[in-house]
């Protein structure tokens, strides 16, 4: 039975009066402004563990059922819901793989969740740099013969954590780096939280899921059509990986009170995109992306490289990305998800349609012929550095750290995190030397060092 179909059924049939949580007591008191806004619906099918209902720490009826359905269309071991994002199931993937002190392999283009992972954990990481496109201001996608360099050079690898695709929808060749982790038994850990959809596409990019990575952590709420905060995470059917580990890692990341409207989002979610007209429509976003790009004017160039084309990454060779975006945000009320002096950013996904599309693209054309707009040449982007490391990010956290200037702190250890977001990943880590470059890239006045 449907987790919708369960809800609907106890208002049908149930006679039970409740004094359990959540105290809106199904929709009985809403904030005026809120039953206004979000309507009744979404408090009417918010519940707790009630009789005939489950517990999602523990499932075993109709959470575990939708559970089993979700593993079954990703065809996975299994899948988790996950009702606080993919950075949930980030960690939890490292919860349940690593220890304390044991070595993992990690680009440094990952997301913060990531970097949290070793704070909980303890593992020690091993960096890598991907390359990175200059002329984009891009990561590159992590080729299989840099993995299999790195995994001769460190011995005693546990793990391999990897984004692919990217923020900005750039693959990785997971299929021969999942090959090379089974040959020197390296888990893989993949985050995919921008690549929900997928596996309900006809394109030759298949999720990792398909190509034996051993975790791997979906974004609904990124390009599959939920709301915040609804993610997936899956153990795949070739991981040693088991179930109940993960499960345990989730109990400790996860909140005791799972919302039951998101888990109801993430259900209908997964259906639809596995029905017919999910599918199709998927392929209807990839075939309307497509026309938009070729709409553009000649002076606006694309990103072609192999990555997911729900991102849409443009320049102008005659305009600045930062002042064309100004002129799209100011003049059009059209915002990007973000731009660099290189490139902007367009985030597509299951709600964009035709109209959206072609609102940008006449925007696009409109700057594009005014002659009169500045021609202020893309400078080339600066690569971040790999960080000289003094302490585990977990070591540098337990530190006792205070504020000062940040034009004092070269040299010094970071006693802090700093990220910028988008994408959300960190320019430095606690534990790390602070470098001139880094100074310059951090808008903030103070930094907290050890
Ligand atoms: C690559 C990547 N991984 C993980 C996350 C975290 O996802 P969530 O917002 O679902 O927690 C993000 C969010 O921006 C991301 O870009």
């Amino acid at each position: 039975m449907s987790l919708i179909r369960k809800i609907k059924d106890y208002y049908k049939r149930s006679k039970t009066t409740l004094f359990t949580t959540p105290s809106h007591s199904q929709g009985e008191f809403i904030p005026p402004l809120a039953k206004k806004f979000l309507g009744e619906k979404f408090y009417k099918c918010d519940f707790s563990e009630i009789e005939g209902f489950d517990d999602l720490r523990e499932p075993k009826t109709i959470l575990k059922e939708l559970q089993n359905k979700i593993s079954k269309i990703y065809e996975a071991k299994s899948s988790f819901m996950l009702t606080n994002g993919s950075t949930s199931g980030i960690l939890a993937a490292m919860l349940s793989t690593l220890k304390e002190n044991d070595n993992v392999l990690i680009a440094r283009n990952c997301h913060v969740s990531v970097y949290n992972g070793l704070v909980l954990t303890g593992a020690k990481p091993i960096w890598f740099m991907p390359e990175y496109d200059r002329y984009w201001g891009i990561y590159k996608g992590i080729e299989a013969n840099t993995v299999e360099k790195l995994l001769n050079e460190h011995q005693n690898i546990k793990a391999l954590i990897i984004t692919s695709p990217t923020y900005e929808g750039v693959f990785s060749d997971i299929k021969k780096i999942s090959n090379i982790c089974k040959q020197k038994e390296v888990l893989l850990i993949v985050d995919e939280a921008h690549g929900a959809i997928l596996n309900f596409s006809k394109n030759k990019e298949k999720s990792a899921l398909q190509q034996n990575a051993d975790l791997v952590i979906h974004s609904l709420h990124k390009t599959a059509g939920a709301p915040n905060s609804c993610a997936l995470l899956h153990v795949s059917k070739s991981s040693k990986i088991s179930t109940n580990e993960v499960q345990n890692a989730l109990n400790i990341i996860n909140t005791t009170s799972p919302s039951y409207p998101l888990m109801v989002a993430i259900e209908t979610t997964v259906l639809y995109l596995n029905s017919k007209r999910g599918r199709q429509k998927v392929q209807k976003l990839y075939k309307e992306v497509e026309n938009f790009l070729k709409s553009l004017p000649e002076d606006i160039e694309y990103y072609t490289g192999n990555n997911d084309k729900t991102k849409i990454l443009l320049k102008s060779t005659n305009i600045n990305a930062c002042a064309f975006a100004d002129i799209l945000n100011q003049k059009y009320k059209i915002e990007e998800e973000y731009s660099t002096p290189q490139a902007m950013l367009f985030i597509t996904g299951i709600g964009t349609n035709n109209q959206k599309l072609n609102k940008l693209s006449c925007a696009i054309k409109k700057i594009a012929a005014d002659k009169k707009l500045l021609k202020a040449k893309s400078k080339e982007s600066q690569l971040l550095q790999l960080p000289t490391v003094k302490y585990t990010p977990r070591q540098a956290y337990f530190m006792e750290s205070n504020l000062i200037d940040k034009q004092n702190s070269l040299n010094k250890v970071s006693g802090e995190c700093i990220t910028q977001y988008p994408p959300g990943i960190p320019l430095i880590l606690p534990g790390e030397i602070i470098t001139q470059d880094t100074i310059n890239k951090i808008k903030k006045d103070k930094i907290k060092i050890i």
